[in-house]
């Protein structure tokens, strides 16, 4: 079944029927401000930090799910009617309403009673101003009075703050109006103001929410739009919100454009920003935003035979994984602000996979990352950038109830709390930095470590890596800690396959960067350990069919032939191919065993048969449900690891049967299933043993999206960036015949047309360069554009 539909043209998802399964959501903003924002208009605006700083309130968990929002109620002043333009919260028939998500802003539409409106919610580009875009037509034959009614509800800043210690928060916040201006604070903030506006002189005003809902009165039916009378309530003390009224007369056929901001800053900043953003700046802002996407999704547009690939990887994979990387993870419906700032490994993830389109964000993370290691070489799980910055900024939060910076013993836990693989993802997302920007000088930077001290770039990375070398267990492997990639695996002193296979990953990008800079001596120290890590892991964790998950502290082997529950894991086999440690033989038998034991047409489970007798030696997956999160549940995170698994064993038809399982985009028309929005990749999907199986959770705030495009198109199309040169190297179904991509490479275009005439489904027998033949695309003068060709078959021998 189909709630809706993709227009690649406009790069829209189309919601055309609204009751959808779940909320479906979207962000807008590309800096500072920035907010989540679902297909009713429900959802929630913070500035900088959605711990800190949230603008508007959301209340998780709720019922309904998926309020409140940033609401615009019409109301016929002839007969006393009234709807939102957003269908809820009043909740008119369906019919008369859509929603486009687009990419930075979401337009609400609705055709109700004569009366065509929408609403389009965006970010200003420069400011930090939201924009609420409203247009009325009146559709009938006879002139319509209506009211219009923006409303939206403030938040307590600090999500504790806003909800906990009441006798606290509702004395702390006040409201006002003047000259058509909401102003709303925290005084005791310093940037504790926020405004309210609109490019028209108000009617009425409500500042008070209590008082525009009305008692035993809700958001679907307030008591200021029901009785059409505004209250100008405003006081110092209580809960606010944001409603400013006007009466319009629309002639039939005539149409009028009204705009409300709301931003930070007190009435001095309302109404510079009201004399600021006219319509013409709107027009030209959401022109920009425009602009601000497509000079992102241009770094690497493609043309295959798969359309649902296409729609993927030319919009919504990367707009989700740049959501990632820009926004980090705890701004949702389901992630609600509460958790600090970034997760250690998450972080450096996203920050691997979108260097082409968003270079100067991924770097920034990178050394937000390099800041938060410790001198002993692994990383704070979670950790709040502010705290390591040299000159910290000032957190304005005052509260005398909150503490908002912690001292440095509660911020540097010791090992107990370190994670196995936490920083060694960071080796490789530097290394994959370096390859896409040719920024070599970046390695010698000098950074501090979290526990004091400092070195450069190039220093942190050897410590990371010399960390998992010290921290092996009995059998030589890595230890997997408080965690390895699976939070919920839990060996502590046992050994984890993965952690040993990442950190030969990371070896091996480290010791090519090594090479690279002229450090031979350390490239051959690096290469002399990254061999013994591969001598040990492949002696000790293959198992004849497959590569077992791990060693208990107590010495059991996790996931072996014999085992009844938990016998075959993807992060183990994925990654013993991934890092090399595998070889062919075992690499194909490994990932034949996770064709045949993991996959579903949703997707590979993450390890099955499930878990279901609670072992603590192995972690909280034992108890956790079968089929859900990291118990047998398709984790949508690893799943791109078997396509680079598969496309390194050069099976093109495997990986893309892996690849279609899982893409949202190729389930629109199984939403009955699916639930969620299948325009954005979900943390995961129930798995075959729950009744839900199918279903998917948590959209958009997972390393889902990075991986995925990273290796869609590093690994399945094959273009990947090199120190010296762009390697193309697909690895395709053998039915394709062609494809073609253009991908922006430091600052070159390289056109490239990739030919199968033999359908093979890996390796390149030619390939030209504006007819000149060669192995690697070479980096051109910025500006200039190249032709390529590449043939793929088999060499002649
Ligand atoms: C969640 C966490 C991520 C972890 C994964 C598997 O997505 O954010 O860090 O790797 O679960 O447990």
């Amino acid at each position: 079944m189909q709630y809706g539909h993709f227009d690649n043209e406009h790069r829209e998802y189309v919601i055309d029927r609204v009751d959808v399964p779940v909320s479906w959501t979207n962000y807008i903003g590309t800096k500072d401000m920035y907010g989540v924002f679902n297909h009713t208009a429900g959802g929630y605006l913070i500035y900088k930090s959605s711990e800190y700083h949230r603008i508007t309130r959301f209340r998780p968990n709720g019922v309904p799910m998926d309020g409140p929002g940033h609401y615009v109620y019409l109301r016929d002043e002839d007969t006393g009617d009234y709807w939102t333009i957003s269908w809820q919260p009043v909740g008119k028939p369906k019919e008369y309403f859509s929603c486009r998500h687009g990419l930075g802003y979401v337009k609400y539409l609705s055709t109700y009673g004569g009366i065509d409106a929408s609403e389009t919610l965006f970010v200003a580009m420069d400011d930090p101003v939201e924009i609420w875009d409203v247009a009325l037509k009146n559709m009938s034959d006879r002139p319509r009075r209506l009211s219009v009614y923006s409303y939206a509800e403030f938040s307590f800043h600090h999500v504790a703050m806003d909800n906990q210690n009441f006798q606290m928060s509702l004395y702390a916040a006040g409201s006002r109006y003047e000259d058509g201006i909401i102003e709303y604070d925290l005084h005791y903030e310093e940037d504790g103001y926020q405004f309210f506006t609109a490019d028209f002189h108000p009617d009425g005003f409500d500042c008070l929410r209590d008082t525009f809902i009305g008692g035993y009165h809700t958001e679907r039916n307030p008591e200021t739009v029901e009785s059409g009378r505004c209250k100008g309530s405003f006081e110092n003390g209580g809960n606010h919100c944001a409603c400013l009224q006007k009466l319009v007369i629309l002639t039939p056929g005539e149409e009028k454009r009204f705009l409300f901001l709301l931003g930070e800053g007190g009435l001095a900043a309302g109404r510079t920003m009201r004399s600021k953003y006219t319509a013409e700046k709107v027009d030209e802002d959401f022109r920009r935003l425009h602009d601000f996407w497509d000079r992102k999704l241009s770094a690497l547009q493609i043309q295959t035979p798969n359309p649902a690939m296409d729609t993927e990887i030319n919009i919504w994979n990367l707009y989700q994984s740049e959501i990632n990387v820009m926004f980090s993870r705890f701004t949702s419906f389901i992630e609600v602000g509460g958790r600090v700032g970034l997760g250690y490994r998450d972080t450096a993830q996203d920050a691997m996979t979108a260097v082409h389109s968003n270079p100067e964000k991924c770097r920034s993370r990178m050394v937000e990352l390099l800041r938060a290691l410790t001198q002993e070489g692994y990383g704070l799980h979670l950790f709040e950038p502010r705290w390591f910055e040299p000159e910290k900024s000032s957190q304005s939060f005052r509260s005398p109830t909150v503490i908002p910076t912690p001292d440095k013993s509660e911020i540097v836990h010791g090992i107990k709390d370190a994670c196995a693989d936490d920083a060694l993802w960071l080796v490789s997302a530097v290394v994959q930095y370096v390859k896409e920007t040719g920024d070599l000088g970046f390695v010698d930077e000098t950074v501090t470590y979290a526990d004091g001290g400092q070195g450069t770039v190039y220093e942190h990375l050897t410590r990371i890596l010399d960390f998992s070398a010290r921290q092996v267990g009995k059998n030589g492997i890595c230890k997997g800690l408080r965690a390895d990639w699976n939070d919920c695996l839990n060996l502590g002193g046992g050994e984890s396959a993965m952690v040993s296979f990442l950190h030969l990953w990371a070896l091996n990008g480290f010791t090519a960067l090594a090479r690279r800079l002229g450090r031979t001596s350390d490239a051959d120290r690096y290469e002399a350990l990254a061999a013994q890590v591969k001598e040990t892991a492949s002696r000790v964790l293959w198992d004849g069919k497959w590569f077992i998950r791990g060693i208990t502290a107590d010495g059991r082997k996790i996931g072996t032939q014999q085992d009844a529950e938990g016998r075959v894991h993807m992060e183990s086999n994925t990654w013993a191919v991934i890092s090399g440690a595998a070889d062919e033989k075992q690499g194909k038998s490994a990932m034949d065993s996770v064709d045949e034991y993991l996959f579903t047409p949703y997707g590979l489970m993450l390890n099955a048969p499930c878990f279901t007798q609670p072992d603590d030696a192995i972690g909280f997956v034992t108890r956790v449900y079968p089929g859900l999160k990291e118990n047998g549940a398709i984790f949508s995170h690893p799943n791109p690891w078997a396509w680079v698994a598969e496309a390194m064993l050069g099976r093109g038809d495997r990986a893309m049967k892996f690849y279609d399982a899982l893409c949202p985009a190729g389930q629109n028309d199984r939403i009955e299933i699916r639930q969620s929005e299948p325009y954005a990749y979900c943390q995961f999907v129930v798995g075959k043993d729950h009744p839900a199986f199918g279903r998917a959770h948590h959209p958009f705030m997972t390393g889902s999206s990075g991986w995925a495009y990273f290796a869609a198109t590093q690994y399945i199309l094959g273009i990947r960036p090199d120190f010296d040169g762009l390697v193309v190297d697909p690895c395709i179904p053998a039915e394709w015949r062609a494809f073609s991509a253009v991908r922006r490479w430091r600052g070159a275009t390289y056109r490239i047309r990739v030919e199968n005439p033999d359908g093979v489904q890996k390796g390149v027998k030619e390939m030209r360069m504006n007819g000149h033949p060669c192995q690697k695309l070479p980096p051109l003068v910025a500006g200039s554009v190249a032709e390529v060709l590449v043939i793929m078959g088999h060499k002649e021998a």
